[in-house]
């Protein structure tokens, strides 16, 4: 572990679990329980239980599970480190340089030397495009209406038409061969003697990551040519499934919505006309870690996708990967196929303005895409029509917007409101149905995951669980274990750690909480093994008898462990001595 445990404590202590899971997901008290829709799985019943005592997370339905911790690190797709850091800021709590392996360090200082590599160069850019050299390039930027203000704020550059400009000048800022390579900048020439510059004479476009650092490149060809853009390959720094062009401007406006637009260029112009919420996703479909990330600094989204078939479809594609992540959608086209950069560069920022006022819902779009396909006239039409319209609806989790457009869709064709809502209640039901069946799929994967293989009996696991239950909840009840059991009688490797670990929270901290038991382990996996230890746990009442099971359970776990060693014994004296086992646990007494 690389911070101390008690600062980790510290921070989780000053970050409550129902606060922070409620930034994230409407919660509503049962008790010392929350509840609400799990974010990790699609759901339209709440099955996600927050623990307000307890301080951890559990969902009934796909069996995700663990503490503040381990909801940042799921929720936000960051590991623990990033979590510590993120619930210390929010906690006013200092961090101490924490230890890193050597390796670790190494990774860090490349990675410092790529983003100064990046930043140099596009220094270099910037000068070039200001210097004689420049000239052809500053021409184009007149002709497409970019703006000198603008292009000094977007940091907009030139890579000259020479083989190896942007080489020469890092090395001789004395930047590294390898490290020039590793940063895409810089490629080999096929001879594999010397190198050349994989940008020359575009127009470039430096892409900053949300810390307005620059980690990558895009560069526009000046005349035509294949290909349009070319883009930085995939480094330490960027990964074009991640980084969205415009991050740090559209952050920077502290606008809650966003305008999603295809290009460099729509991003550009519809910034220079003031909107400055704007972010595009470069070349490449808008997947779930663009919406992730999307999702940290924006809760709506405008798309705004050119309007030809491939930017319909690209959007169509785009809304559910958005709708998934939380995100509220609507969408607006440009007429007449223009793309947004042409359309506010003909008709000016009023214009503009009046398209995103227009935005739809897109459910509104989505009907309106299927209903292009079709005839309403021709019974048939319509009938295929109000089906897929249907499917659509049955996705809806609020059932005053199913409303809503139910009754636009019966408008459109005539078709009873009721029968169309019988159609989607029926649609729902199958996919409840095949819900069911794939929370039941992933709980199976997990289980295995947690290497709680088949082979290994539920009556084990429980066995583990209910000792470590009672283990954490009674300090008496440890010590009684710990003179009977050793970690090597857990089977499971986390049950055994836990088992050494609550003991070490009982001597130096004095209680077991079972969240901070949790932070003892920092794979998710494991913290999700650890939670399911506290997430079922018995009913102590009158009529419990705690004596018994903890017997029953301590007999199951000596019974399988003495199996095991029969089962590997090789020698007369190893049988002899699992005999003895065997006989001692016959004799065994444990009083409470
Ligand atoms: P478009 O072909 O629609 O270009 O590509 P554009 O944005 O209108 O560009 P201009 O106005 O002609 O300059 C949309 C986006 O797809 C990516 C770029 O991010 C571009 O902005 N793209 C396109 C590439 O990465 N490479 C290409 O060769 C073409
Ligand atoms: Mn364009």
């Amino acid at each position: 572990m690389r911070y101390p445990r008690e600062l980790l404590e510290e921070i989780r202590m000053q970050n409550d679990i129902v606060d922070i899971v409620s930034q994230y997901v409407p919660l509503k008290q049962k008790g010392s329980s929350y509840f609400g829709l799990c974010p990790f799985h699609h759901e339209k019943t709440p099955s996600f239980s927050v623990n307000s005592e307890k301080q951890f997370y559990y969902c009934f339905g796909c069996g995700a599970s663990g503490n503040v911790y381990g909801f940042l690190m799921e929720m936000e797709n960051m590991d623990f480190v990033e979590a510590v850091k993120e619930l210390a800021s929010r906690a006013h709590i200092t961090l101490p340089e924490p230890e890193r392996s050597a390796q670790v360090m190494a990774a860090e200082r490349q990675k410092a030397r790529l983003l100064e590599i990046h930043k140099k160069a596009g220094r270099f850019y910037y000068d070039v495009l200001q210097s004689q050299q420049g000239e052809n390039a500053r021409a184009y930027m007149q002709k497409r209406g970019m703006q000198p203000n603008a292009a000094r704020k977007f940091g907009i550059g030139y890579a000259p038409d020479s083989r190896h400009a942007l080489y020469d000048f890092l090395t001789q800022s004395g930047y590294s061969v390898e490290d020039l390579r590793l940063s895409g900048l810089i490629l080999a020439d096929k001879s594999g003697e010397g190198y050349h510059d994989r940008f020359r004479n575009r127009l470039m476009f430096p892409i900053f990551d949300a810390q307005a650092r620059v980690v990558g490149f895009g560069g526009r060809i000046l005349d035509k040519g294949e290909p349009k853009y070319l883009n930085s390959p995939e480094t330490p720094l960027f990964s074009k499934s991640r980084n969205l062009y415009g991050l740090h401007l559209a952050k920077a406006s502290k606008r809650k919505e966003f305008i999603l637009v295809e290009g460099y260029m729509d991003m550009f112009s519809l910034y220079q006309a003031g909107f400055h919420n704007v972010v595009a996703s470069l070349g490449t479909a808008f997947n779930q870690e663009h919406a992730r990330t999307l999702k940290k600094y924006a809760s709506d989204v405008i798309l705004l996708y050119d309007s030809d078939e491939a930017g319909t479809n690209a959007a169509l594609r785009a809304i559910p990967v958005l709708v998934e992540n939380g995100i509220r959608v609507r969408v607006t086209q440009v007429p007449d196929g223009k793309d947004p950069d042409e359309y506010i560069r003909q008709n000016g920022a009023q214009a503009f303005a009046r398209l995103l006022v227009d935005a739809v819902h897109y459910i509104s779009f989505q009907i309106a895409c299927i209903r292009k396909q079709y005839d309403l006239r021709i019974p048939e039409h319509k009938v295929r029509f109000a089906t897929q319209a249907a499917e659509i609806l049955a996705k809806l989790d609020s059932e005053i917007e199913r409303n809503v457009y139910t009754t636009e869709v019966s408008r459109m064709t005539g078709v009873e409101e009721s029968a169309l809502q019988n159609e989607i209640q029926k649609r729902m039901r199958q996919a409840d149905e095949s819900f069911a069946q794939e929370a039941q799929r992933r709980r199976i994967q997990r289980q295995r995951q947690y290497g709680e293989v088949e082979k290994e009996e539920a009556g084990v696991i429980d066995a583990q669980k209910s000792l470590l239950y009672f283990s954490a909840s009674h300090q008496h009840i440890y010590e009684i274990l710990q003179n009977i059991l050793t970690p090597e009688d857990f089977p499971t490797k986390a049950y055994a750690d836990a088992f050494t670990a609550i003991g070490t929270l009982w001597a130096e901290a004095g209680n077991v909480f079972p969240a901070e038991l949790i932070s003892f382990f920092e794979d998710a996996q494991t913290q999700r093994q650890i939670t399911a230890i506290f997430a079922a746990q018995p009913l102590e009442d009158a009529e419990f008898d705690l004596q018994k099971a903890i017997k029953e359970a301590v007999t199951i776990l000596k019974r399988n462990r003495i199996a095991q060693e029969m089962a590997q014994a090789q020698t007369a004296e190893q049988i002899q001595a699992c005999l003895e086992e065997k006989r001692k646990l016959e004799a065994l007494h444990i009083t409470i």
